[in-house]
Protein backbone atom coordinates (compact mmCIF):
# COMPACT_ATOMS: atom_id res chain seq x y z
CA UNK A 1 0.00 0.00 0.00
CA UNK A 2 1.24 3.51 -0.92
CA UNK A 3 1.72 6.14 1.64
CA UNK A 4 -1.35 8.47 1.06
CA UNK A 5 0.45 12.02 -0.23
CA UNK A 6 -2.24 13.92 1.82
CA UNK A 7 -0.86 12.06 4.93
CA UNK A 8 1.98 14.61 5.07
CA UNK A 9 -0.63 16.91 5.93
CA UNK A 10 -2.61 15.40 7.74
CA UNK A 11 -0.15 12.80 9.80
CA UNK A 12 2.76 13.98 9.84
CA UNK A 13 4.32 12.87 13.03
CA UNK A 14 7.86 15.35 12.59
CA UNK A 15 5.30 18.14 12.54
CA UNK A 16 2.54 18.18 14.65
CA UNK A 17 1.84 21.52 15.02
CA UNK A 18 1.21 21.92 11.23
CA UNK A 19 -0.81 18.98 11.36
CA UNK A 20 -2.90 20.23 13.65
CA UNK A 21 -3.53 23.66 11.75
CA UNK A 22 -4.22 21.72 8.56
CA UNK A 23 -6.88 19.40 10.10
CA UNK A 24 -8.98 21.78 12.19
CA UNK A 25 -9.94 23.17 9.23
CA UNK A 26 -11.62 19.85 7.38
CA UNK A 27 -13.06 18.88 10.71
CA UNK A 28 -14.59 22.02 11.09
CA UNK A 29 -16.14 20.81 7.67
CA UNK A 30 -17.38 17.87 9.82
CA UNK A 31 -14.98 15.59 8.16
CA UNK A 32 -13.40 13.17 11.02
CA UNK A 33 -9.88 12.52 12.35
CA UNK A 34 -10.57 8.85 11.01
CA UNK A 35 -11.68 9.96 7.41
CA UNK A 36 -8.61 12.34 7.47
CA UNK A 37 -6.01 10.16 9.36
CA UNK A 38 -6.57 6.82 8.19
CA UNK A 39 -5.58 5.34 5.37
CA UNK A 40 -8.70 6.88 3.22
CA UNK A 41 -7.72 8.54 -0.07
CA UNK A 42 -8.65 12.23 -0.02
CA UNK A 43 -10.21 12.62 -3.87
CA UNK A 44 -10.71 15.69 -5.67
CA UNK A 45 -14.00 15.90 -7.76
CA UNK A 46 -12.76 18.89 -10.11
CA UNK A 47 -16.51 20.16 -10.89
CA UNK A 48 -16.43 21.95 -14.22
CA UNK A 49 -20.15 22.01 -14.16
CA UNK A 50 -21.84 25.51 -12.88
CA UNK A 51 -24.88 27.55 -14.14
CA UNK A 52 -22.68 29.12 -16.10
CA UNK A 53 -21.73 26.23 -17.92
CA UNK A 54 -24.73 24.85 -19.22
CA UNK A 55 -22.92 21.88 -20.94
CA UNK A 56 -21.20 20.77 -18.32
CA UNK A 57 -23.96 21.45 -15.41
CA UNK A 58 -25.42 17.72 -15.60
CA UNK A 59 -22.06 17.20 -14.00
CA UNK A 60 -23.66 18.86 -10.63
CA UNK A 61 -25.91 15.82 -10.31
CA UNK A 62 -23.23 13.10 -11.24
CA UNK A 63 -20.60 14.39 -8.62
CA UNK A 64 -23.35 13.24 -6.01
CA UNK A 65 -22.94 9.49 -7.62
CA UNK A 66 -19.18 10.09 -7.85
CA UNK A 67 -19.11 10.96 -4.37
CA UNK A 68 -20.66 7.87 -3.34
CA UNK A 69 -18.71 5.28 -5.19
CA UNK A 70 -15.51 7.25 -3.83
CA UNK A 71 -16.74 7.04 -0.28
CA UNK A 72 -18.33 3.33 -1.01
CA UNK A 73 -14.77 1.88 -2.07
CA UNK A 74 -13.06 3.95 1.22
CA UNK A 75 -12.04 7.25 -0.29
CA UNK A 76 -13.00 10.85 1.27
CA UNK A 77 -14.50 12.72 -1.60
CA UNK A 78 -13.68 16.82 -1.79
CA UNK A 79 -15.84 18.61 -4.53
CA UNK A 80 -13.44 21.27 -6.14
CA UNK A 81 -14.54 24.08 -8.39
CA UNK A 82 -12.19 24.77 -11.63
CA UNK A 83 -12.27 27.80 -13.98
CA UNK A 84 -15.61 27.70 -16.03
CA UNK A 85 -15.33 27.05 -19.68
CA UNK A 86 -18.09 27.80 -21.97
CA UNK A 87 -17.71 27.21 -24.93
CA UNK A 88 -20.75 29.05 -26.54
CA UNK A 89 -20.66 31.56 -23.77
CA UNK A 90 -17.25 32.99 -23.15
CA UNK A 91 -16.22 35.98 -24.86
CA UNK A 92 -14.12 36.58 -26.79
CA UNK A 93 -13.11 32.89 -26.64
CA UNK A 94 -13.32 30.22 -24.86
CA UNK A 95 -9.97 28.58 -25.81
CA UNK A 96 -8.57 31.87 -24.03
CA UNK A 97 -9.70 30.31 -21.04
CA UNK A 98 -8.06 26.57 -21.34
CA UNK A 99 -5.03 27.76 -20.05
CA UNK A 100 -5.76 29.51 -17.00
CA UNK A 101 -8.43 26.49 -15.93
CA UNK A 102 -5.19 24.20 -16.82
CA UNK A 103 -2.72 26.79 -14.62
CA UNK A 104 -5.58 27.04 -11.77
CA UNK A 105 -6.04 23.42 -11.51
CA UNK A 106 -2.96 22.53 -11.55
CA UNK A 107 -1.42 24.51 -8.60
CA UNK A 108 -5.00 23.33 -6.50
CA UNK A 109 -3.93 19.76 -7.24
CA UNK A 110 -0.12 20.33 -6.40
CA UNK A 111 -1.17 22.74 -3.43
CA UNK A 112 -3.76 21.08 -1.09
CA UNK A 113 -3.78 17.66 0.52
CA UNK A 114 -5.07 15.51 -2.43
CA UNK A 115 -4.24 12.26 -3.31
CA UNK A 116 -6.28 11.44 -6.78
CA UNK A 117 -8.64 13.12 -9.01
CA UNK A 118 -11.96 12.56 -10.68
CA UNK A 119 -11.60 14.60 -13.79
CA UNK A 120 -14.97 16.15 -14.69
CA UNK A 121 -14.96 16.80 -18.31
CA UNK A 122 -17.47 17.85 -21.42
CA UNK A 123 -17.94 20.74 -23.22
CA UNK A 124 -15.11 21.47 -26.08
CA UNK A 125 -11.81 22.95 -23.91
CA UNK A 126 -12.85 21.39 -20.06
CA UNK A 127 -11.15 18.37 -21.13
CA UNK A 128 -7.73 19.24 -22.55
CA UNK A 129 -8.16 21.40 -19.63
CA UNK A 130 -8.25 18.97 -16.92
CA UNK A 131 -6.34 16.35 -18.86
CA UNK A 132 -3.42 19.01 -19.09
CA UNK A 133 -3.48 19.52 -15.16
CA UNK A 134 -3.38 15.87 -14.22
CA UNK A 135 -0.16 15.81 -16.69
CA UNK A 136 1.58 18.31 -14.78
CA UNK A 137 0.36 17.31 -11.64
CA UNK A 138 0.10 13.47 -12.20
CA UNK A 139 -1.63 12.03 -9.22
CA UNK A 140 -3.94 9.46 -10.18
CA UNK A 141 -6.58 10.86 -12.20
CA UNK A 142 -9.46 9.18 -13.81
CA UNK A 143 -11.85 11.43 -16.12
CA UNK A 144 -15.38 11.46 -16.68
CA UNK A 145 -17.54 12.64 -19.23
CA UNK A 146 -20.77 14.30 -18.66
CA UNK A 147 -21.81 12.90 -21.79
CA UNK A 148 -23.58 14.21 -24.84
CA UNK A 149 -27.26 15.58 -25.13
CA UNK A 150 -30.12 13.69 -26.72
CA UNK A 151 -30.55 14.03 -30.18
CA UNK A 152 -32.23 16.92 -31.72
CA UNK A 153 -35.01 16.33 -34.02
CA UNK A 154 -36.55 19.34 -36.09
CA UNK A 155 -39.32 18.28 -38.69
CA UNK A 156 -38.05 14.70 -38.70
CA UNK A 157 -34.48 15.11 -39.02
CA UNK A 158 -32.02 14.75 -36.92
CA UNK A 159 -30.43 18.26 -35.86
CA UNK A 160 -27.04 18.36 -34.33
CA UNK A 161 -26.15 20.97 -32.10
CA UNK A 162 -23.44 23.70 -33.57
CA UNK A 163 -23.82 22.31 -37.41
CA UNK A 164 -26.94 23.10 -37.56
CA UNK A 165 -26.10 26.86 -36.42
CA UNK A 166 -24.02 26.60 -40.17
CA UNK A 167 -26.78 25.01 -41.99
CA UNK A 168 -29.27 27.48 -40.28
CA UNK A 169 -26.67 30.65 -41.21
CA UNK A 170 -26.69 29.74 -44.57
CA UNK A 171 -30.43 29.36 -45.40
CA UNK A 172 -30.54 32.59 -43.12
CA UNK A 173 -28.86 34.21 -46.15
CA UNK A 174 -30.03 32.90 -48.99
CA UNK A 175 -33.37 34.10 -48.03
CA UNK A 176 -35.07 30.90 -47.32
CA UNK A 177 -35.92 31.27 -43.13
CA UNK A 178 -36.57 34.30 -41.03
CA UNK A 179 -34.86 35.36 -37.88
CA UNK A 180 -37.28 33.24 -35.74
CA UNK A 181 -37.23 30.15 -37.98
CA UNK A 182 -33.25 30.35 -37.61
CA UNK A 183 -33.98 30.27 -33.65
CA UNK A 184 -36.53 27.49 -34.09
CA UNK A 185 -34.10 25.31 -35.98
CA UNK A 186 -31.12 26.14 -33.98
CA UNK A 187 -32.83 25.90 -30.36
CA UNK A 188 -33.85 21.96 -31.64
CA UNK A 189 -30.66 20.71 -31.55
CA UNK A 190 -30.08 20.92 -28.09
CA UNK A 191 -32.86 19.07 -26.10
CA UNK A 192 -31.35 18.01 -23.04
CA UNK A 193 -28.36 18.26 -20.56
CA UNK A 194 -24.84 17.19 -22.12
CA UNK A 195 -22.72 18.20 -24.34
CA UNK A 196 -23.03 18.93 -28.20
CA UNK A 197 -24.34 15.42 -29.85
CA UNK A 198 -22.49 16.08 -33.26
CA UNK A 199 -18.62 14.86 -33.98
CA UNK A 200 -17.74 18.41 -32.62
CA UNK A 201 -14.98 18.94 -30.08
CA UNK A 202 -16.59 18.07 -27.45
CA UNK A 203 -17.64 14.17 -28.53
CA UNK A 204 -14.11 14.39 -30.31
CA UNK A 205 -12.29 15.14 -27.12
CA UNK A 206 -14.20 12.76 -24.78
CA UNK A 207 -13.76 9.88 -27.29
CA UNK A 208 -10.21 10.47 -26.93
CA UNK A 209 -9.93 10.91 -23.53
CA UNK A 210 -11.70 6.94 -23.40
CA UNK A 211 -8.62 6.31 -25.96
CA UNK A 212 -5.78 7.51 -24.47
CA UNK A 213 -7.52 4.97 -21.97
CA UNK A 214 -8.18 7.86 -19.00
CA UNK A 215 -11.52 6.88 -18.76
CA UNK A 216 -13.58 3.72 -18.12
CA UNK A 217 -14.07 1.27 -21.22
CA UNK A 218 -17.65 2.75 -23.19
CA UNK A 219 -18.02 5.77 -21.18
CA UNK A 220 -17.64 8.37 -23.57
CA UNK A 221 -20.60 8.09 -25.40
CA UNK A 222 -23.32 7.22 -22.80
CA UNK A 223 -25.73 10.17 -23.20
CA UNK A 224 -25.71 12.25 -20.31
CA UNK A 225 -29.27 11.89 -18.96
CA UNK A 226 -29.63 8.13 -19.48
CA UNK A 227 -29.41 6.02 -16.17
CA UNK A 228 -26.01 4.22 -17.46
CA UNK A 229 -24.49 7.74 -17.18
CA UNK A 230 -25.25 7.57 -13.25
CA UNK A 231 -23.74 4.41 -12.84
CA UNK A 232 -20.63 4.66 -14.76
CA UNK A 233 -20.56 7.96 -12.34
CA UNK A 234 -20.73 5.66 -9.27
CA UNK A 235 -18.42 3.49 -10.99
CA UNK A 236 -15.54 5.86 -11.91
CA UNK A 237 -15.51 7.05 -8.06
CA UNK A 238 -14.87 3.68 -7.22
CA UNK A 239 -11.89 2.89 -9.14
CA UNK A 240 -10.40 6.09 -8.60
CA UNK A 241 -9.72 5.02 -4.85
CA UNK A 242 -8.20 1.84 -6.40
CA UNK A 243 -6.21 3.96 -8.75
CA UNK A 244 -4.87 5.75 -5.56
CA UNK A 245 -3.64 2.32 -4.06
CA UNK A 246 -2.43 0.80 -6.93
CA UNK A 247 -0.45 4.64 -7.37
CA UNK A 248 -1.38 3.69 -11.36
CA UNK A 249 -0.45 7.91 -12.73
CA UNK A 250 -1.15 9.44 -15.77
CA UNK A 251 2.48 9.01 -16.61
CA UNK A 252 1.60 5.31 -16.32
CA UNK A 253 -1.51 6.00 -19.30
CA UNK A 254 -0.83 9.18 -21.41
CA UNK A 255 2.41 7.67 -23.09
CA UNK A 256 3.76 8.00 -26.24
CA UNK A 257 1.60 4.81 -27.55
CA UNK A 258 -1.26 6.05 -26.27
CA UNK A 259 -0.99 9.07 -27.84
CA UNK A 260 -0.89 7.35 -31.02
CA UNK A 261 -3.59 5.38 -30.67
CA UNK A 262 -5.77 8.43 -29.91
CA UNK A 263 -4.67 9.72 -33.09
CA UNK A 264 -6.06 6.61 -34.81
CA UNK A 265 -9.42 6.77 -32.94
CA UNK A 266 -9.35 10.41 -33.78
CA UNK A 267 -9.17 9.00 -38.00
CA UNK A 268 -11.59 6.73 -37.19
CA UNK A 269 -14.15 8.70 -35.51
CA UNK A 270 -13.89 11.82 -37.66
CA UNK A 271 -12.90 13.92 -34.91
CA UNK A 272 -12.17 17.66 -34.91
CA UNK A 273 -9.68 19.65 -36.22
CA UNK A 274 -9.17 21.10 -32.58
CA UNK A 275 -8.15 17.55 -31.48
CA UNK A 276 -4.28 18.17 -32.36
CA UNK A 277 -4.09 21.48 -30.68
CA UNK A 278 -5.25 19.98 -27.43
CA UNK A 279 -3.30 16.70 -28.07
CA UNK A 280 -0.08 17.85 -28.99
CA UNK A 281 -0.77 20.20 -25.69
CA UNK A 282 -1.71 17.26 -23.37
CA UNK A 283 1.40 15.41 -24.64
CA UNK A 284 4.04 18.69 -24.35
CA UNK A 285 2.41 18.62 -20.15
CA UNK A 286 3.30 14.87 -19.76
CA UNK A 287 6.80 15.20 -21.56
CA UNK A 288 5.67 12.84 -24.71
CA UNK A 289 7.18 14.31 -28.34
CA UNK A 290 4.18 15.10 -30.51
CA UNK A 291 3.43 17.28 -33.56
CA UNK A 292 1.39 17.62 -36.37
CA UNK A 293 3.57 15.36 -38.66
CA UNK A 294 2.50 12.52 -36.19
CA UNK A 295 -0.92 13.59 -37.05
CA UNK A 296 -0.71 12.79 -41.11
CA UNK A 297 2.09 10.31 -40.63
CA UNK A 298 0.05 8.42 -38.67
CA UNK A 299 -3.50 9.16 -39.10
CA UNK A 300 -3.89 10.02 -42.54
CA UNK A 301 -4.29 6.53 -44.10
CA UNK A 302 -6.81 5.14 -41.23
CA UNK A 303 -10.62 4.93 -42.48
CA UNK A 304 -13.33 6.88 -41.09
CA UNK A 305 -15.97 4.64 -39.57
CA UNK A 306 -18.37 6.82 -37.69
CA UNK A 307 -21.22 8.18 -39.59
CA UNK A 308 -21.74 11.25 -37.31
CA UNK A 309 -22.47 15.09 -38.14
CA UNK A 310 -21.08 16.99 -39.62
CA UNK A 311 -19.51 14.57 -41.75
CA UNK A 312 -21.98 12.37 -41.92
CA UNK A 313 -25.79 11.80 -40.34
CA UNK A 314 -26.40 10.62 -36.78
CA UNK A 315 -25.62 11.68 -33.24
CA UNK A 316 -24.60 11.25 -29.59
CA UNK A 317 -27.35 8.65 -29.08
CA UNK A 318 -26.88 6.45 -32.15
CA UNK A 319 -23.14 6.77 -31.71
CA UNK A 320 -23.93 5.57 -27.96
CA UNK A 321 -26.19 2.72 -29.07
CA UNK A 322 -23.97 0.98 -31.93
CA UNK A 323 -20.90 0.88 -29.23
CA UNK A 324 -19.40 4.03 -28.85
CA UNK A 325 -15.29 4.39 -28.58
CA UNK A 326 -14.95 0.24 -27.61
CA UNK A 327 -16.58 -0.53 -30.75
CA UNK A 328 -14.39 1.58 -32.97
CA UNK A 329 -11.19 0.03 -30.96
CA UNK A 330 -12.14 -3.07 -31.19
CA UNK A 331 -12.87 -2.95 -34.81
CA UNK A 332 -9.40 -1.17 -35.30
CA UNK A 333 -7.67 -3.48 -32.93
CA UNK A 334 -8.95 -6.66 -35.20
CA UNK A 335 -8.02 -4.85 -38.42
CA UNK A 336 -4.08 -4.37 -37.10
CA UNK A 337 -4.80 -0.59 -37.44
CA UNK A 338 -3.93 -0.18 -33.76
CA UNK A 339 -0.41 0.30 -32.98
CA UNK A 340 -0.15 -0.60 -29.54
CA UNK A 341 -3.37 -2.72 -28.11
CA UNK A 342 -0.94 -3.37 -25.08
CA UNK A 343 -1.47 0.26 -23.11
CA UNK A 344 -2.65 0.31 -20.07
CA UNK A 345 -5.67 1.76 -19.21
CA UNK A 346 -7.57 3.98 -16.03
CA UNK A 347 -9.27 0.32 -14.91
CA UNK A 348 -5.86 -1.56 -14.59
CA UNK A 349 -6.41 -3.43 -17.72
CA UNK A 350 -4.78 -3.26 -21.26
CA UNK A 351 -6.94 -1.49 -24.56
CA UNK A 352 -6.92 -5.25 -26.15
CA UNK A 353 -8.88 -6.84 -22.62
CA UNK A 354 -11.26 -3.87 -22.76
CA UNK A 355 -12.42 -3.97 -26.18
CA UNK A 356 -10.87 -6.62 -28.28
CA UNK A 357 -13.68 -8.65 -29.96
CA UNK A 358 -16.27 -5.99 -29.93
CA UNK A 359 -18.13 -4.87 -33.09
CA UNK A 360 -20.56 -2.45 -34.31
CA UNK A 361 -23.73 -2.70 -32.91
CA UNK A 362 -25.97 -0.76 -35.24
CA UNK A 363 -23.78 -0.74 -39.06
CA UNK A 364 -24.72 2.65 -40.50
CA UNK A 365 -23.51 4.49 -37.54
CA UNK A 366 -20.34 2.60 -37.16
CA UNK A 367 -19.89 1.07 -39.76
CA UNK A 368 -17.94 -1.90 -40.04
CA UNK A 369 -14.28 -2.11 -41.27
CA UNK A 370 -15.12 -3.46 -44.54
CA UNK A 371 -17.47 -0.76 -45.78
CA UNK A 372 -15.78 2.76 -44.46
CA UNK A 373 -17.14 6.01 -45.41
CA UNK A 374 -13.83 7.03 -46.27
CA UNK A 375 -10.86 5.13 -46.94
CA UNK A 376 -8.60 7.60 -45.97
CA UNK A 377 -9.74 10.10 -43.23
CA UNK A 378 -7.07 11.93 -41.13
CA UNK A 379 -5.43 15.56 -41.37
CA UNK A 380 -2.54 16.75 -43.65
CA UNK A 381 -0.21 18.48 -42.29
CA UNK A 382 0.22 21.72 -44.89
CA UNK A 383 3.74 23.79 -44.72
CA UNK A 384 5.12 26.92 -47.37
CA UNK A 385 5.44 30.27 -46.93
CA UNK A 386 2.34 30.67 -45.75
CA UNK A 387 3.33 28.70 -42.87
CA UNK A 388 5.44 26.19 -41.37
CA UNK A 389 1.88 24.42 -40.17
CA UNK A 390 -1.44 24.07 -41.21
CA UNK A 391 -4.21 20.69 -40.55
CA UNK A 392 -6.51 20.13 -43.49
CA UNK A 393 -9.08 17.91 -42.25
CA UNK A 394 -9.65 15.24 -45.33
CA UNK A 395 -13.26 13.61 -44.43
CA UNK A 396 -14.76 16.75 -45.28
CA UNK A 397 -13.86 17.35 -48.63
CA UNK A 398 -15.90 16.55 -51.42
CA UNK A 399 -15.80 13.60 -53.74
CA UNK A 400 -14.86 15.96 -56.45
CA UNK A 401 -12.16 17.84 -54.96
CA UNK A 402 -10.68 14.89 -53.50
CA UNK A 403 -10.44 12.84 -56.79
CA UNK A 404 -9.25 16.15 -58.32
CA UNK A 405 -6.64 17.31 -56.06
CA UNK A 406 -5.84 14.52 -53.51
CA UNK A 407 -6.28 10.86 -54.87
CA UNK A 408 -5.69 10.46 -58.53
CA UNK A 409 -1.54 9.69 -58.72
CA UNK A 410 -1.83 9.59 -62.50
CA UNK A 411 -2.86 13.57 -62.83
CA UNK A 412 -1.20 15.42 -60.47
CA UNK A 413 -2.78 19.09 -59.71
CA UNK A 414 -2.50 21.29 -57.45
CA UNK A 415 -5.05 23.73 -57.07
CA UNK A 416 -4.29 27.93 -57.53
CA UNK A 417 -6.34 30.60 -56.90
CA UNK A 418 -6.41 34.62 -56.14
CA UNK A 419 -6.25 35.58 -52.72
CA UNK A 420 -9.06 37.21 -50.99
CA UNK A 421 -8.03 38.25 -47.44
CA UNK A 422 -9.70 39.26 -44.15
CA UNK A 423 -8.31 40.68 -41.09
CA UNK A 424 -10.44 38.91 -38.47
CA UNK A 425 -13.92 38.19 -38.78
CA UNK A 426 -15.48 41.30 -38.20
CA UNK A 427 -13.92 42.63 -41.30
CA UNK A 428 -15.09 39.44 -43.41
CA UNK A 429 -18.70 40.04 -42.27
CA UNK A 430 -18.46 43.59 -43.50
CA UNK A 431 -16.88 42.40 -46.76
CA UNK A 432 -18.24 39.47 -48.07
CA UNK A 433 -21.20 40.38 -49.68
CA UNK A 434 -19.73 43.15 -51.51
CA UNK A 435 -19.89 42.25 -55.69
CA UNK A 436 -16.81 44.74 -56.27
CA UNK A 437 -14.44 42.18 -54.56
CA UNK A 438 -15.42 39.77 -57.48
CA UNK A 439 -15.21 36.83 -55.31
CA UNK A 440 -15.72 33.46 -58.08
CA UNK A 441 -15.20 29.76 -57.48
CA UNK A 442 -11.61 30.03 -58.33
CA UNK A 443 -10.95 32.41 -55.25
CA UNK A 444 -9.03 31.25 -51.92
CA UNK A 445 -10.17 33.17 -48.82
CA UNK A 446 -7.71 33.83 -46.13
CA UNK A 447 -8.65 35.01 -42.56
CA UNK A 448 -6.05 36.26 -40.16
CA UNK A 449 -5.87 37.77 -36.52
CA UNK A 450 -7.77 34.65 -35.30
CA UNK A 451 -5.05 33.18 -33.89
CA UNK A 452 -3.81 32.46 -30.20
CA UNK A 453 -2.31 36.07 -30.08
CA UNK A 454 -4.57 37.79 -32.61
CA UNK A 455 -7.95 36.81 -31.30
CA UNK A 456 -6.60 36.20 -28.31
CA UNK A 457 -7.47 32.55 -27.41
CA UNK A 458 -7.56 31.58 -31.33
CA UNK A 459 -11.56 31.93 -32.59
CA UNK A 460 -13.45 29.39 -34.29
CA UNK A 461 -13.83 31.93 -37.80
CA UNK A 462 -12.34 30.26 -40.42
CA UNK A 463 -15.23 28.62 -42.09
CA UNK A 464 -16.45 31.22 -43.87
CA UNK A 465 -19.38 31.02 -46.23
CA UNK A 466 -19.17 32.00 -49.73
CA UNK A 467 -20.88 35.40 -50.66
CA UNK A 468 -24.63 35.02 -50.93
CA UNK A 469 -23.86 36.03 -54.91
CA UNK A 470 -22.56 32.81 -54.86
CA UNK A 471 -24.55 30.64 -52.27
CA UNK A 472 -27.45 31.84 -54.93
CA UNK A 473 -26.07 30.05 -57.71
CA UNK A 474 -25.25 26.59 -55.63
CA UNK A 475 -22.00 27.62 -54.84
CA UNK A 476 -21.80 26.13 -51.02
CA UNK A 477 -18.06 25.79 -50.40
CA UNK A 478 -14.58 27.59 -51.13
CA UNK A 479 -11.03 26.82 -50.03
CA UNK A 480 -10.45 28.58 -46.76
CA UNK A 481 -6.76 29.47 -44.94
CA UNK A 482 -6.94 30.99 -41.86
CA UNK A 483 -4.35 31.71 -38.51
CA UNK A 484 -7.93 30.49 -36.45
CA UNK A 485 -9.55 27.46 -35.81
CA UNK A 486 -12.81 26.37 -37.26
CA UNK A 487 -15.70 24.74 -35.12
CA UNK A 488 -15.64 21.00 -34.49
CA UNK A 489 -19.30 20.84 -35.85
CA UNK A 490 -18.76 22.75 -38.90
CA UNK A 491 -17.81 20.77 -42.30
CA UNK A 492 -16.28 22.65 -44.58
CA UNK A 493 -12.87 22.26 -46.69
CA UNK A 494 -10.57 24.74 -44.64
CA UNK A 495 -7.05 24.93 -43.82
CA UNK A 496 -6.52 25.43 -40.23
CA UNK A 497 -4.34 26.30 -37.20
CA UNK A 498 -2.28 27.83 -39.38
CA UNK A 499 1.48 28.47 -37.29
CA UNK A 500 3.16 31.01 -36.85
CA UNK A 501 -0.23 33.12 -37.08
CA UNK A 502 -0.17 36.41 -38.35
CA UNK A 503 -0.23 38.24 -35.23
CA UNK A 504 3.46 36.53 -34.59
CA UNK A 505 4.67 37.68 -37.89
CA UNK A 506 4.01 34.11 -39.69
CA UNK A 507 4.02 34.19 -43.24
CA UNK A 508 -0.10 35.34 -43.77
CA UNK A 509 0.96 38.67 -42.50
CA UNK A 510 2.22 38.71 -45.74
CA UNK A 511 -0.67 37.85 -47.91
CA UNK A 512 -2.78 40.49 -49.85
CA UNK A 513 -5.63 40.11 -51.54
CA UNK A 514 -5.39 39.36 -55.56
CA UNK A 515 -1.83 37.39 -54.66
CA UNK A 516 -2.00 33.93 -56.45
CA UNK A 517 -1.99 31.05 -53.88
CA UNK A 518 -0.77 27.44 -54.85
CA UNK A 519 -1.60 24.32 -52.63
CA UNK A 520 -0.47 21.19 -53.79
CA UNK A 521 -2.31 18.67 -51.56
CA UNK A 522 0.04 15.92 -52.85
CA UNK A 523 3.03 17.20 -51.80
CA UNK A 524 1.68 19.12 -48.70
CA UNK A 525 2.90 22.43 -49.48
CA UNK A 526 0.49 26.11 -49.35
CA UNK A 527 2.39 28.61 -50.99
CA UNK A 528 1.55 32.46 -51.75
CA UNK A 529 3.04 32.79 -55.68
CA UNK A 530 4.69 36.25 -55.23
CA UNK A 531 8.57 37.61 -55.14
CA UNK A 532 10.65 37.05 -52.59
CA UNK A 533 11.70 41.05 -52.57
CA UNK A 534 8.33 41.75 -52.22
CA UNK A 535 7.57 39.54 -48.96
CA UNK A 536 10.90 40.87 -47.73
CA UNK A 537 9.66 44.51 -48.07
CA UNK A 538 6.01 43.81 -46.88
CA UNK A 539 7.51 42.08 -43.45
CA UNK A 540 9.31 45.22 -42.81
CA UNK A 541 6.22 47.22 -43.37
CA UNK A 542 4.77 44.91 -40.62
CA UNK A 543 4.18 46.63 -36.72
CA UNK A 544 5.44 45.13 -34.27
CA UNK A 545 3.05 42.71 -32.90
CA UNK A 546 0.54 43.11 -36.39
CA UNK A 547 -3.39 42.66 -36.50
CA UNK A 548 -3.74 42.19 -32.76
CA UNK A 549 -6.08 44.74 -30.86
CA UNK A 550 -5.00 45.94 -27.51
CA UNK A 551 -5.71 43.66 -24.38
CA UNK A 552 -9.16 43.87 -22.46
CA UNK A 553 -8.06 42.23 -19.39
CA UNK A 554 -4.89 41.46 -17.04
CA UNK A 555 -5.41 37.25 -18.67
CA UNK A 556 -5.48 38.24 -22.21
CA UNK A 557 -2.55 40.21 -21.99
CA UNK A 558 -0.57 37.48 -19.91
CA UNK A 559 -1.62 34.77 -22.15
CA UNK A 560 -0.14 36.77 -24.98
CA UNK A 561 2.85 37.58 -23.90
CA UNK A 562 3.32 33.13 -23.35
CA UNK A 563 1.26 31.33 -25.54
CA UNK A 564 3.15 29.14 -28.17
CA UNK A 565 1.45 28.24 -31.37
CA UNK A 566 -1.54 26.36 -32.30
CA UNK A 567 0.76 23.78 -33.54
CA UNK A 568 2.55 22.98 -30.73
CA UNK A 569 -0.63 22.90 -29.15
CA UNK A 570 -1.36 26.50 -27.69
CA UNK A 571 0.40 25.87 -24.50
CA UNK A 572 2.29 28.34 -22.33
CA UNK A 573 6.12 28.92 -23.09
CA UNK A 574 7.76 27.32 -20.14
CA UNK A 575 5.35 25.46 -18.49
CA UNK A 576 6.20 21.99 -19.78
CA UNK A 577 9.26 22.24 -18.18
CA UNK A 578 7.03 21.79 -14.81
CA UNK A 579 6.10 17.65 -14.46
CA UNK A 580 5.35 15.28 -11.88
CA UNK A 581 5.09 18.00 -9.60
CA UNK A 582 3.75 15.45 -6.97
CA UNK A 583 6.51 13.33 -7.23
CA UNK A 584 8.98 15.77 -6.35
CA UNK A 585 7.31 15.85 -2.66
CA UNK A 586 4.49 18.16 -0.96
CA UNK A 587 4.80 22.07 -1.14
CA UNK A 588 6.56 23.86 1.84
CA UNK A 589 4.16 24.70 5.02
CA UNK A 590 1.98 27.77 4.92
CA UNK A 591 2.56 29.15 8.27
FE1 LIG B 1 -20.30 22.96 -24.99
FE2 LIG B 1 -20.56 22.05 -27.61
S1 LIG B 1 -20.73 24.04 -26.80
S2 LIG B 1 -20.12 21.01 -25.82
MG1 LIG C 1 -16.66 25.94 -30.90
Amino acid sequence: MTKLRSRLWFNNPDNREMTALYLERYLNYGLTREELQGNKPIIAIAQTGSDLSPCNRHHIELAKRVRDGIIEAGGVPLEVPVHPIQETGKRPTASLDRNLAYLSLSETLNGYPLDGVVLMIGCDKTTPALLMAAATVNIPAIALSVGPMLNGWFKGERTGSGTIVWKAREMHAAGEIDDAGFMEMVASSTPSVGYCNTMGTATTMNSLAEALGMQLPGSAAIPAPYRQRGHISYQTGQRIVGMVHEDLKPSDIMTRAAFENAIIVNSAIGGSTNAPIHLNGIARHMGVPLDNDDWQALGLDIPLLTNLQPAGKYLGEDYYHAGGVPAITGQLIAAGLLPHPGVMTVNGKTMAENCEGLETQLPDVIKPMTDPIVKAAGFLNLKGNLFDSAIMKTSVISEEFRDRYLSNPDDPEAFEGRAVVFDGPEDFHMKIDDESLDIDEHCILIMRGAGPIGYPGAAEVVNMRPPSYLLKRNIHALPCIGDGRQSGTSGSPSILNASPEAAAGGGLALVATGDRVRIDLRKGTADMLVDESVLAERRTALPPRPFTPESETPWQEIFRDRVGPLSEGMILRGADAFRGTAQKGVPRNNH
